[in-house]
């Protein structure tokens, strides 16, 4: 047994097996920055034992140990976005509950207990026609009843009574409960990101989030992005079943937090809705992933997926359905359609583009005629990662950069000194030096000599060597946490670049694809975490946005978790989320010579 304790905040675990530091640190509640998920090439996770900074990932907890874990090594949690619009103009779930006497059998009436529930549900249904469309428009037009609930049915009625409250979805009753128990029906909607996961509770009669709850999606130790989660997968014989553990645990998590906040019991939620990446929404479901990176690209299912709650292992009612929303493609998955969904760009005229940047970044452009879609490989510069010092979202973080008369004034999220920059304090670091002119409209950060002579000595002062390059201080070393200046390094400000022109030649592909200048296109819809964080005029001042007017642009919010939302509530929305993910042309980017031309003239500040 070794003994290994983690500094500064003293959590000890005892191993008898040897296993890298990043395992440890997790087993004893600690989650480590593994950007690379532990391939041992992002430097992300560094942490000192016996005085020498080593890689967490790399390094063997093969002994008796202190480790400490620095704050810049440290995954914390990131500002989470949880609310997004909403246009649901009628409330209509698939589950419903109908409080119903059940006529006692006689001699004279021998129908079967089932035929005298089935009986009682019409009957009750039809008396509220209003509200309840999910027995008289089924697939079937009738009402059953399921295998699951008919074993239990003659003895729920002896032992109970005859008046009892029944749960049904799409017109099959699953459940019974004692009572009249109408008042209480609930599901949740989930938008499981690749980095965070939402989960908000739902009153399905008033259509109400009665709590939300959020957290960092536990498959993170795995590699931060879709990519990495993938090659885990292929290369540990049960890697998807762990992945599929870590957010089927996670969701328990959050579920059990919601009940909590609510006062609400897990088997009280009838219905899960999910909202994903492609790769997420397969890992959730247990479906291999492998072919989504391998060309030509493929999902194993792109059709929206109803499962057993029980048969995923998730903490709601057993015999609850958990709908999985419909995706696109491979790189196209159900958040998109849930973008798509959430601003209702298949029933408008106008032109609309939507784009939801995070570690891909998806866009939606069309109208009700034709809508096209495309993902871009935006790598994940915007998210923190091959920044020198990007970090996520998250207290320490450097989210706002705005220069005046010479002075760099920073705005750090929780107020502390900063530590590092997030994806918005990037964009507008490199448009305000794009605007004082320190960098060039090619991406170069100009060496002192070559600095206008209009330029303040107080910038002058800020801009050193580092390797060999220039570097911007954002923030000096008395100013930060760890007496270490934060800096924007010419190699950040290429990567920022990729990123753009990536996300730019995307946005020109689709407009050129659909036969349309920029002047055509009546909004801009902004979704996701990030979109909601960034200031337009310097993602607009950087070619990451379009240059539109900023009345053309809204925030949309996290759509993702509002698109679950609809699909929870309406059986519309549903039907329109499937209907959305065949009508969206998938317009694949990867080999076409036009998209690698324009790539090239957007690398352009
Ligand atoms: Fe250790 Fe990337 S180098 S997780």
């Amino acid at each position: 047994m070794f003994e290994i304790r983690f500094e500064p905040d003293g959590n000890k675990i005892h191993i008898s097996e040897p296993m890298t530091l990043l395992e440890a640190a997790e087993r004893a509640g600690i989650i480590i920055n593994a950007v690379c998920g532990g391939a041992g090439t992002c430097n992300k996770c560094m942490v000192e034992v016996e005085g020498r900074l080593v890689r967490a990932c790399q390094t063997r907890a093969d002994r008796d140990m202190i480790v400490t874990i620095p704050d810049t090594s440290r995954f914390f949690e990131q500002k989470i976005l949880q609310e997004g619009i909403d246009n649901l103009d009628r409330i209509d779930p698939l589950v419903c509950k109908h409080y119903v006497n059940i006529t006692e059998p006689t001699l004279d009436n021998l129908r079967s207990d089932a035929d005298r529930l089935i009986d009682a549900v019409n009957d009750n249904s039809q008396a509220q026609h209003h509200t309840c469309h999910n027995h008289a428009g089924t697939s079937s037009g009738t009402t059953t009843i399921t295998w699951q609930l008919l074993k239990k049915l003659p003895s729920i009625y002896r032992n109970h009574s005859y008046a009892l409250t029944t749960v049904c979805h799409d017109g099959s009753v699953f459940a019974l409960e004692p009572g009249d128990t109408t008042q209480n029906l609930h599901g949740v909607a989930v938008d499981v990101g690749t980095t965070t996961v939402v989960a908000s509770l739902i009153n399905l009669q008033t259509g109400k989030t009665i709590a939300i709850a959020s957290q960092t999606n536990p498959q993170v130790t795995f590699g931060d992005d879709v990519i990495s989660r993938i090659d885990y997968s292929a290369q540990n014989p049960d890697g998807l079943e762990q992945l599929q553990r870590r957010i089927i645990n996670g969701l328990n998590q959050l579920i059990a937090n919601l009940c909590e906040k609510s006062v609400i019991k897990p088997w009280q939620i009838y219905e899960l809705t999910a909202a994903g990446n492609a790769t997420m929404q397969h890992i959730l479901l247990g479906l291999p992933v492998e072919q989504i990176a391998q060309a030509p690209y493929v999902s194993a299912v792109s059709s929206a997926v109803n499962v057993p709650a029980a048969s995923l292992g998730l903490d709601i009612h057993p015999e609850a359905n958990v709908y999985v929303m419909p995706s696109v493609a491979a790189h196209v998955g159900g958040d998109t359609v849930a973008v798509g969904l959430a601003t209702a760009m298949r029933h408008s005229s106008q032109i609309n583009l939507a784009l939801d940047i995070g570690t891909n970044g998806e866009l939606i452009l069309g109208n009700s005629q034709r809508l096209l879609t495309c993902s871009t490989a935006a790598g994940p510069a915007f998210e923190g990662a091959r920044i020198a010092q990007g970090i996520r979202g998250a207290a320490g973080a450097i989210e706002r950069v705005h220069i005046e008369d010479g002075q760099v004034h920073i705005t750090v999220i929780g107020g502390v000194p900063p530590t590092g920059i997030c994806g918005s304090g990037l964009i507008d670091a490199l448009a305000e030096l794009l605007n004082v002119g320190i960098i060039a409209d090619t991406g170069r950060m100009l060496d002192l000599d070559e600095l206008p002579a209009n330029i303040p000595q107080s910038l002058k002062e800020r801009l050193i060597k580092h390797d060999d390059k220039p570097a911007f201080v954002l923030a000096t070393a008395e100013q930060s946490k760890h007496n270490q200046e934060v800096l924007l390094t010419q190699r950040d400000v290429r990567e920022a670049q990729l990123a753009k022109a990536a996300i730019a030649a995307g946005i020109t592909t689709l407009m050129n694809e659909f036969g349309i200048t920029l002047n055509q296109v009546d909004n801009l819809y902004l979704a996701g975490a990030f979109g909601n964080y960034i200031r337009p005029e310097s993602a607009r001042r950087i070619g990451l946005i379009p240059n539109l007017p900023l009345e053309k642009i809204q925030f949309v919010g996290n759509a993702a978790s509002t698109g679950a939302k609809q699909a929870l509530l309406s059986r519309q929305a549903r039907k329109h989320a499937e209907e959305l993910g065949k009508f969206l042309e998938y317009i694949e980017l990867a080999g076409r010579t036009d998209f690698q031309n324009i790539f090239s003239e957007q690398m352009m500040f």
